[in-house]
C-alpha cells in the first residue's frame, strides 16, 4: 500500500488549488496543475492510501487521481470525484475535453524538496497525480506538467455499493467501495440481525472496523456520505456471511 510501490518512472504534476474542496454540486472550476505517471495496466496499480486495492476490480480503472497531503484529508476525501480539464498552454490540451477521476489514493509530500520545485504534493500545494491512461484523455503526453482547472462533481457508479470484509473473530473491517453521488464516506454503521447499529471507526482511507461479534448473522450497513446523504442496505452480506469475501448492496446513491 505504499507509495514506494510505484514504478520508478513515475512524474510527478502539481496542482495549485487555491481553494478547498467542499461536497457541493456546483462547484466552480479552480486552477490546478497536473502530471502523470506511466501505467496502462490496471493490474499495474498502486495499492494506495484510500485502501481500495484492485482498483479495476473496486469500480474505478484507470480514471483515478493521486492527491496531495493538502487535499487528502487523511483519506476523507477517497472515492470524491473531480471534473479535470486541460487549460492555458493550448497546444497541449485537447479541446473540449474534460475527464472525470476519482481519488483513489495519496500523493505524499517530500521534505526534502521544495513545495515551489519538485516538492509538488508538499504543503501548501493542492496536487493531483493521474494515470497517463486519465491525463492523456485531456492532454498530450509532451504537456507533462500541466496547467488545469477541476470542480468537485457527483460520481456515477455501475451497480451497488461493494462491501469488502476482512478482520478475523471480533475485529471487522470493510472496505467501502463503488460509491456514487458524492462518493466519500464520513460515517457507517453496521448492524448484525441480532445487533443495533453499531458506529464502525475509520481505519485507513475507506478501510471502516467495528469490534464485535457479528458471526452468523446477516450485515446491514448505513452508510453516509460527505454530502449528509445516508443509504441504508439491509442483509447486504448474508448470515454465512465469511472474512475475505466481498458483498455488493442492491442498493447506489442517487446520481443528481
Ligand atoms: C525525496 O527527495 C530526495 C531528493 O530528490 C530523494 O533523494 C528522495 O529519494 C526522495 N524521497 C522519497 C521518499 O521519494
Amino acid at each position: 500500500m505504499t507509495w514506494s510501490t510505484l514504478p520508478a518512472q513515475l512524474f510527478y504534476f502539481t496542482l495549485t488549488l487555491l481553494a478547498t474542496l467542499s461536497a457541493s454540486t456546483e462547484e466552480d472550476w479552480k486552477p490546478a496543475r497536473a502530471t502523470y505517471y506511466a501505467s496502462y495496466d490496471p493490474l499495474d496499480r498502486v495499492d494506495g492510501a484510500c485502501g481500495y486495492g484492485d482498483l479495476g476490480r473496486n469500480g474505478y480503472g484507470m480514471a483515478t487521481v493521486g492527491a496531495s497531503q493538502a487535499l487528502f484529508e487523511r483519506g476523507k476525501v477517497c472515492g470524491a470525484c473531480f471534473q479535470v480539464r486541460c487549460v492555458e498552454e493550448l497546444r497541449y490540451c485537447i479541446p473540449g475535453t474534460t475527464i472525470v477521476v476519482t481519488v483513489t489514493d495519496f500523493c505524499p509530500p517530500n521534505y526534502s524538496l521544495s513545495s515551489e520545485e519538485d516538492g509538488y504534493c508538499n504543503p501548501p500545494n493542492h496536487h493531483l497525480l493521474m494515470p497517463i491512461a486519465a491525463f492523456e484523455k485531456i492532454a498530450i503526453w509532451k504537456a507533462g506538467n500541466m496547467a488545469v482547472e477541476y470542480r468537485r462533481v457527483k460520481c456515477r457508479r455501475e451497480g451497488g455499493v461493494r462491501f469488502a470484509i476482512d478482520g478475523h473473530g471480533v475485529f471487522i473491517s470493510v472496505l467501502i467501495s463503488n460509491v456514487a453521488g458524492a462518493g466519500d464516506v464520513n460515517a457507517v454503521k453496521i448492524k448484525g440481525s441480532n445487533t443495533g447499529w453499531l458506529p464502525m471507526g475509520r481505519n485507513w482511507g475507506q478501510n471502516w472496523h467495528v469490534n464485535a461479534d457479528l458471526v452468523n448473522q446477516p450485515l446491514s450497513f448505513e452508510v453516509t456520505t460527505s454530502d449528509s446523504v445516508t443509504l441504508t442496505s439491509y442483509n447486504v452480506a448474508p448470515k454465512e456471511w465469511r472474512f475475505g469475501v466481498s458483498y455488493t448492496a442492491t442498493k447506489q446513491f442517487q446520481d443528481q
